[in-house]
């Protein structure tokens, strides 16, 4: 069969095209967008919801399906960035959350659920002897950072090059003007010799080494073992707090990637799908580091958050965890997203194009060369015409996910997802091999 006729001379007359079509095909979602800008700057509440030319509004989802205004259904393989690990409107959330609601909103009490959450929790995570919640991910590294600060009566915080923590924990690039004024030190994600040096150096002023174990928001990053481990063990000698931040890795396995790796931090954050889809966060360590915050005790450090234990969060969380993400489950997912990530490879290397799959179980990041990604950094910085131009022709194709290349799978996903997204996936790459070699 003969190549298919490209139509396009450039990555750039091709992405035009793809972006008039994306417009002319979503009138409403256009419409709904232009006038939310009129109220939120950009029409947006949430920066990494944007995406060019623009976003299209979500009308509603179920189980693994979204439908956007225009009535186009989508596959979600965004999966909320990693918190709609049940998919949209799962029955038995679905129930928790109505019983939570019918039983009391906004009780000014501890709850019956948030004890049940909590011990399922600590019975996971081996690290983790009790547990703190809040309302974000980013509430949670900013308590583990205070925690680590407290305990060691050190200030500094060492974090990656590349990292993401929050809104305001926010590495990727230079700083941010809105990250939290803590003194911190970048160190180089996956560079043991360079990271050692810097820990030997400042061991008297570093609290913390604050690390996500695969650097999810930075490209899907995989850190080595070895990595892991010389942080593991150079933190001990220095007492120094190593916190891993599983906001997003936690559901590699019951326990977390940290279980799967066999590598134990002393304090792991904890957000996204573990509140069963409502907003969460959470923080643990060992009974000696949170009993900082036991208010039975004298000179106890006070962790305040109106929401914290908000019922909603805590029953859809409990739900989440003890009826659908058991360990085998997890455990699925994890082998389901390793397969899924070579049979892209094995496509990419297929039609001959310079694009790679990296990421750890059911989270995934599509890069724009095929040199190795061990560092988000040092790596080939990615052509964001051609994920733009990939990501517009998989949304025409009725998938979702993140415009940076970003995805993830859900539990509500059948094996028919999978083989879908992959056969639009090669339809795509081959329409426009000329332009992604
Ligand atoms: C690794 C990691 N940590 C923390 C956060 C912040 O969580 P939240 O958005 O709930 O504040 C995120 C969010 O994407 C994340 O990916």
């Amino acid at each position: 069969m003969g190549k298919i006729e490209k139509k396009h001379n450039s990555l750039r007359d091709a992405l035009e095209r793809v972006s008039e079509e994306f417009i002319t095909n979503n009138p409403i979602s256009y419409e709904s967008w232009k006038n939310a800008s009129g109220f939120m700057p950009g029409g947006n509440t949430r920066t990494v919801l944007h995406y060019d030319p623009f976003p299209v509004t979500m009308k509603g989802g179920n189980g693994a399906c979204l439908e956007d205004l225009d009535g186009h259904h989508y596959i979600d393989f965004l999966g909320e960035y990693s918190a709609g690990l049940y998919g949209h409107s799962n029955s038995e959330i679905v129930e928790a959350l109505k019983e939570a609601i019918d039983g009391g909103l906004v009780l000014g009490a501890p709850n019956q659920w948030e004890t049940k959450l909590a011990e399922e929790i600590c019975n996971r995570f081996n690290s983790i002897d009790q547990i703190r919640f809040t309302n974000s991910g980013t509430e949670a590294n900013l308590m583990a950072i205070g925690a680590a600060r407290a305990y060691t009566g050190k200030d500094t915080i060492m974090v990656f090059e590349g990292g993401y923590h929050g809104g305001v924990l926010y590495f990727k690039s230079g700083s941010s003007p809105l990250n939290a004024p803590y003194p911190v030190i970048k160190a180089p994600y996956n560079d043991i010799a360079g990271t050692l040096a810097l820990i030997k150096q400042n061991a008297n002023i570093l609290a913390g080494v604050l690390i996500e174990p695969m650097i999810g928001s930075g490209g899907c990053i995989p850190a080595s073992t070895e990595f892991l481990q010389s942080l593991r063990d150079i933190t001990k000698d220095c007492g120094i707090c190593l916190i891993f931040d599983e906001v997003m890795t936690s559901r590699s396995s019951a326990g977390g990637l940290q279980e799967r790796l066999g590598i134990y931090p002393d304090i792991t954050t904890l957000g996204k799908y573990m509140g069963g889809g409502a907003s969460f966060g959470a923080f643990g360590a060992n009974n000696d580091i949170m009993a900082l915050f036991d208010p039975t005790k004298a000179n106890s450090l006070a962790h305040a958050g109106t929401f914290n234990n908000n019922v909603m969060s805590m029953a859809a969380g409990y739900t989440g965890l003890s009826k659908l993400f058991t360990s085998d489950v997890a455990d699925q997912l994890f082998d389901q997203g390793e397969k899924f990530k070579s049979e892209l490879n094995d496509i990419i290397k297929k039609r001959d194009v310079s694009l790679q799959v990296t990421g750890v179980g059911s989270i995934l990041g599509l890069h724009t060369h095929s040199e190795p990604v061990s560092n988000p950094v040092t790596a080939q910085p990615a052509n964001l015409e051609k994920l733009k131009l990939i990501h517009l022709e998989m949304m025409a194709h009725g998938f979702t996910y993140a415009q940076r290349g970003y995805l993830t799978l859900n539990l509500a996903m059948v094996p028919g997802d999978l083989e879908r997204f992959k056969i639009a996936f090669d339809e795509v790459i081959l329409k426009h091999d000329d332009l992604l070699s």
